[in-house]
């Protein structure tokens, strides 16, 4: 998609359809759509009366303007009542936008200017950037036909002060959805096509084309350092386990933070095969794909903070060689795990890539995983479940997501929970019964982490769509990228 921006009058500019914002609570058109209205002789207000259009936040009209103005449709967006706009809402506005345009086959749409109180240009254009460029993806590497596109975009200026401005704001935006999209492109890749040998080279790849160092420990070579936890998941697989680890060390960098992801390519259950989800189950590398997103974007945001990407890449599959339940394991740390079943193998490998980052010294540790359906339990698809040993660490992910519109909900840590986490026979076993189950996960994690500062996203709410289901427009079937935005909000905005 390119990206123009021009300082034009929106009435005045050439497209196949520009878009007008409308609050619900206005006594009369105001701004672009005004404007846009009295050059069409005030058709614009009568069919927003005619169709009895509510501004309601992301909802359409369409007008077509037959050469009176020349943008060929109008595209009125709602965004909700004026006091309770939040960039969140511009997102989704410009979400829906896109994608109405590109249902009509609109292969250029202009955007008139926006802004809110309190809110810089930049971040208003970024917002509505990222709306614009996750709402037009789609997955379309398998299908021939690849109509009905926006091909370009032109961002209007309310002024030659602020088209500077605006020029940030886009290209930030468009830094945060392609890494966004590039995360979607790996979940939504159908697991026959991205074993863990192949995430590794895609991972390799993007490092070498970024600038970054990586490394890819293979069996022999996690053998070697002790890791029985994910060695144990990948063998019951054809397909090779793989430790992707990528760094981005700027010259002076204030501090460390490790970010660390569950990259299960293909989640059957192992011996305690899945019945239900299976097909889903592709999507179990949504952690991963999301470090490897995050990764590849530092370069180019230069925060001043080292940042280690770790990818726990395996398949869970039966097999003769498979994990059996009752079997024993023998983590990085040295901690034993008395494997109970054979699907809760998302703690068991992060045993090991968490126990990995600890190691090598970082100041704290995220990781991010489709670790349990409990947390989709308690969260529908609506946010993702945040659990943590440090309060302020904590805080500033929440409140890094806040900013991107990912939805993230913290849910408590108690100590009891490890209780049922605790073997007859080994240190812990990696499963505990059926209440609690996301906080069970991650007091196992907790175990891992050698007492730094840790914060964990059970992501499994949240990374994965099967219908048009989640939290805004932008948001397709299939991955969603989640985590990517907060991430790099996180780390762009700590150091
Ligand atoms: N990958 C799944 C979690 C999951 C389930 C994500 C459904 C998205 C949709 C994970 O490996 C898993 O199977 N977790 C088990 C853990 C249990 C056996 C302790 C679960 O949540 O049922
Ligand atoms: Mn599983
Ligand atoms: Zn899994």
């Amino acid at each position: 998609m390119e990206f123009s921006i021009s300082t034009e009058a929106p009435e005045t500019v050439a497209c196949d359809a520009l878009a007008v914002a409308l609050h619900d609570d206005r006594r009369e058109l105001d701004g672009a759509a005004a404007r846009v209205d009295r050059a069409l002789g005030g058709l614009l207000g009568a069919v927003i009366a005619e169709e009895r259009f509510e501004a309601k936040p992301a909802r359409t009209l369409v007008l077509h303007t037959h050469g009176k103005i020349p943008a060929r449709r109008v595209i009125v967006v709602g965004l909700g009542p004026s006091a309770s706009v939040t960039p969140e809402t511009l997102r989704q506005a410009a979400g829906a936008v896109v994608r109405r345009a590109a249902a009509m086959h609109a292969a250029h749409v202009a955007f008139s200017p926006a802004a809110l109180p309190a809110t810089s240009v930049e971040a208003v254009t970024q917002a509505r950037v990222e709306g614009i460029v996750l709402g037009a993806y789609r997955f379309t590497r398998y299908k021939k036909d690849e109509s009905g596109a926006v091909q370009s975009v032109t961002l209007l200026a309310g002024g030659n002060e602020q088209q500077r401005h605006v020029e940030e704001g886009q290209k930030r935006g468009v830094l945060f959805a392609d890494a966004t999209n590039f995360a979607r492109d790996l979940v939504n890749e159908p697991p026959n096509q991205l074993p863990p040998t192949r995430l590794a080279e895609i991972a390799s790849e993007a490092a070498r084309k970024a600038g970054l160092k990586c490394s890819v420990l293979d069996e022999d070579a996690m053998k070697a350092l002790g890791m029985g936890a994910i060695l144990s998941v990948g063998a019951g697989s054809d397909q090779p386990p793989r430790l992707i680890v990528l760094e981005y060390a700027p010259p002076r960098a204030r501090r460390s933070v490790a970010i660390v992801g569950k990259g299960v390519c293909y989640d059957s259950g192992g011996l305690n095969l899945k019945h239900t989800d299976l097909e889903w189950m592709k999507g179990d590398m949504a952690g991963g794909a999301a470090v490897i997103a995050t990764m590849k974007t530092l370069p180019a945001l230069r925060p001043p903070v080292r940042v280690l990407g770790i990818v726990a890449a395996v398949e869970n599959m039966p097999s003769g060689k498979a994990v059996k339940p009752g079997d024993i394991v023998r983590a990085m740390n040295g901690k034993t795990i008395e494997i109970n079943n054979t699907d809760a193998e998302g703690r068991v490998i992060l045993a090991d890539a968490l126990a990995y980052a600890a190691q090598d010294g970082v100041d704290e540790i995220i990781d991010l995983a489709t670790l349990t359906g409990s947390a989709m339990v308690a969260l529908g698809y609506y946010a993702a479940a945040l659990l943590s040993n440090d309060g302020e660490l904590a805080s500033r992910l929440l409140d890094a997501a806040a900013r991107t519109g990912e939805r993230l909900w913290q849910l408590p840590l108690y100590d009891e929970f490890l209780e049922d986490m605790r073997s007859q026979v080994a240190d812990l076993r990696n499963s505990g019964g059926r209440y609690g189950g996301a906080q069970k996960g991650a007091i196992f994690l907790r175990e891992f982490v050698n007492g730094k500062s840790w914060a964990h996203l059970d992501i499994a709410p949240t990374a994965f769509l099967e219908k048009d289901e989640g939290t805004g427009p932008y948001l397709p079937k299939g991955g969603t990228g989640y985590g990517v935005r907060t991430l790099l909000t996180y780390l762009s905005g700590v150091a």
